[in-house]
């Protein structure tokens, strides 16, 4: 089955096209083009810019994939758009473009959660996780720990009560002044760079003993803005520190998860998942517990339209086109 996966929830505007079967789910082709350069002019997403690129970039996305693949739009089974969560205008975009494809071509349109899309990942290629599975999404607005039963069938477990895990990468890295906008990717490459962390310890690590699966990435963020007040760090170590602090509460809570939950497989998923030290740490703690965990590649963790695909093909949940709206708030469990 061909699937035709649109994706427009941020500051990209995506495409894929991925060939679902018993085997697994094939990527035959995708496309992406990114509005980023312009909001790191601003030093922050503008909605409205963003939404406007995409309505340039949709159609070119979409006649990418299909010409890559060697397709017609009629050759496409089924179509799969995100409806949520994201910024409206840039949703009602990709929302309004897919219902049209699917109109045009008469093809059934799955909607998709963006959130559930990160955990779909998994499955890309030849991967076949096996349930339960303890999920962890960390992206830039969210921070969700989830067990997820079978295919479509999520328990929430806990998730942040402030920022985003993303966010706070993002925050701490306009703070130490080494990216405005979206700079989690740098801070970490700052991070590497640090020999020796001379700062060990000056940071908070926020929940962590707390016997709940929630998170809180705050207060970390003012720890860090307190630490470069008084103007005597290195930036390397903070950086570092504050990697490190993030990565200590992720794997210990998701570890605790998946001990309690008694799963034997782990899934990650979301932006941060790109990020080196937690990969490395998640991986390690699992495998010392005999716990299989799927890491995607770090081009499937950014936000894409392969996954998009990918989730649609395994929950195929049609709906009418009339009732396929873009909700900016949707929540993982809706
Ligand atoms: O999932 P994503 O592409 O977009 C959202 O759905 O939010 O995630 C973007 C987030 C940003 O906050 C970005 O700074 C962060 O993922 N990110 C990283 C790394 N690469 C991307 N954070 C830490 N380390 C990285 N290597
Ligand atoms: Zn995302």
């Amino acid at each position: 089955m061909l699937i035709l996966g649109i994706e427009t929830s941020c500051d990209e505007t995506a495409a894929a096209i991925v060939e679902g079967s018993q085997a697994g789910v094939k990527v035959i082709s995708s496309s992406l083009a990114t509005s980023r350069e312009l909001h790191e002019k601003t030093g922050g997403i503008v909605p409205e810019v963003a939404a406007r690129k995409q309505v340039e970039s949709i159609v070119p996305v979409v006649e990418d994939v299909l010409k890559q693949a060697g397709l017609e739009l009629n050759d496409i089974d089924k179509l799969a758009v995100t409806t949520g969560p994201g910024l409206i205008g840039s949703l009602v975009v990709g929302v309004a473009a897919a219902k049209s494809l699917a109109l045009a071509v008469e093809k059934p349109l799955i909607p998709v959660n963006h959130l559930v899309g990160h955990i779909y990942a998994n499955w890309v290629g030849d991967n076949k996780p096996e349930f339960p599975a303890v999920a962890l999404v960390v992206s830039g607005g969210h921070t969700d720990l989830v067990l997820m039963k079978g295919h479509g069938d999520f328990v929430y477990l806990g998730g942040t009560l402030d920022d985003a895990a993303g966010e706070a990468f993002d925050k701490v890295a306009r703070l130490l002044g080494i990216k405005k906008y979206l700079g989690g990717a740098e801070l970490s490459k700052v991070a590497q760079a640090c020999i020796e962390n001379k700062m060990v310890g000056v940071l908070p690590r926020p929940k962590i003993t707390d016997l709940d699966y929630d998170f809180s990435f705050s207060g970390l963020k003012t720890a860090v803005k307190r630490v470069v007040d008084t103007r005597e760090f290195e930036l390397e170590s903070l950086a570092k520190e504050f990697e490190t602090a993030v990565v200590d509460v992720l794997v210990a809570k998701t570890i605790r998860a998946a001990k309690e939950h008694k799963v034997k497989t782990l899934l990650f998923g979301g932006g941060v998942a790109a990020n080196t030290q937690l990969r490395e740490r998640l991986k390690k703690e699992a495998e010392e517990l005999d716990i299989k965990i799927f890491i995607p590649s770090v081009n499937l963790c950014t936000d894409n339209a392969i996954y998009i695909a990918t989730t649609a093909y395994f929950n195929q949940v049609e709906r009418d086109l009339g009732d396929i709206n873009p909700d900016p708030s949707l929540g993982i469990m809706d």
